[in-house]
């Protein structure tokens, strides 16, 4: 029984070296031409393969990213465990990337940039971190460090989930009942959110309505939670300061979008946080040490909330 890679060259040669050291009796492969399906025991993918059905003895699929929505659950066996990437350097990254994007927008950076456009030397109004709510949409494994990550700064910090949290620090909301009361104190909104049908759309006309005037949006979840146009209008009309954005529908982002153009959007590319490969060889061969154990492995997809 084998580990099929179905990821890029430079990738590849990182986990071989790691489960050549770590799981030496475990055959390591990459060409799936090259092999009878029904040998492959695990496999890491960013989609699944177009003959999965032929991978009969599959016991994980394990994504090479964070994110499952790109898999279709139904068709995925019962006795498959589908695992998320849980690893330091996404996390790290997505630290990174929300910081950014919550500082660019406490201290206006999308007006400034327009200023400088115009070629405008002019202070703009500042408002202290203490005066500034940070609202977290999804208390995962990355909203958590997130938050972690902004404390220090001193802004007020909220969180939504879907189930209660307790979080030191953070005052904790839950589910759709509670969402209007979470956004009504929200000044700066981060979505990191799974894709699920619950959460497709979620970042809609009504959702900006329910956030103060002037709040801005850091969104690095999935393009489809986004209204694209109510966001525009919302920004057009001023009810939303600035976003920034790492995800859209399509991806990429066809030429001559209206958000490419946006002066008050930051865009980038959804780079927010990649996969690091030496960080997430240690995970993925820890979860083959944990299956093989009988115990369940850490990322474990729950098929009923589809994330
Ligand atoms: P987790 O599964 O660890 O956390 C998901 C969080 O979202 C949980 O707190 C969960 O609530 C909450 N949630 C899910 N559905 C709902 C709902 N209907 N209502 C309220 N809360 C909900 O995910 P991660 O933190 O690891 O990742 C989050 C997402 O970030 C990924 O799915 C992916 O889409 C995106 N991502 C984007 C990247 C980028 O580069 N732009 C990179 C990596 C990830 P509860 O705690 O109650 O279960
Ligand atoms: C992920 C992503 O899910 O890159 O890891 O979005």
């Amino acid at each position: 029984m084998a580990f099929l890679f179905n990821s890029d060259a430079e990738r590849a040669r990182i986990f071989a070296a790691a489960f050549a050291h770590e799981l030496p009796t475990l055959p390591f492969v990459t060409d799936s031409a090259s092999v009878d399906p029904a040998t492959i025991k695990y496999l890491l993918t960013w989609t699944a393969p177009a003959d999965l059905d032929r991978y009969r003895n599959l016991e994980i699929l394990f994504s090479i990213g964070a994110g499952v929505d790109q898999f279709s659950l139904a068709a995925l066996p019962d006795k498959v465990k589908l695992v998320r990437m849980v690893e330091d350097g996404i996390i790290r990254m997505m630290q990174e990337y929300v910081t950014l994007g919550v500082l660019a927008l406490h201290r206006d950076l999308p007006g400034y940039m327009e200023q400088q456009r115009a070629g405008k030397w002019a202070s703009r109004p500042v408002r202290q971190a203490a005066d500034r709510c940070v609202g977290i949409l999804g208390l995962g494994n990355l909203g958590l460090a997130v938050i972690d990550r902004l404390r220090p700064f001193g802004f007020p910090l909220r969180g939504w989930s879907r189930s209660p949290r307790s979080i030191e620090g953070v005052a904790c909301y839950d589910g759709t009942d509670q969402l209007p009361e979470f956004l009504a104190g929200v000044d700066i909104l981060v979505c990191l959110l799974p894709l699920t049908p619950e959460t497709r759309g979620i970042l809609n006309a009504d959702l900006f309505k329910a956030l103060p005037e002037g709040a801005g949006l850091v969104h690095a979840g999935r393009g489809q939670q986004l209204d694209a146009e109510a966001l525009i209008e919302a920004l057009d009309g001023g009810h939303i300061s600035g976003a920034v954005l790492d995800v859209t529908e399509p991806e990429p982002l066809p030429a001559g979008h209206a958000l490419w153009r946006h002066p008050r959007i930051v865009l980038t590319p959804h780079i927010a946080s990649v996969t690091q490969p030496e960080t997430a060889a240690n995970t993925v061969i820890a979860n083959i040490r944990r299956h093989e154990a009988g115990l369940d492995p850490i990322g474990l997809v729950d098929r009923s909330r589809g994330y």
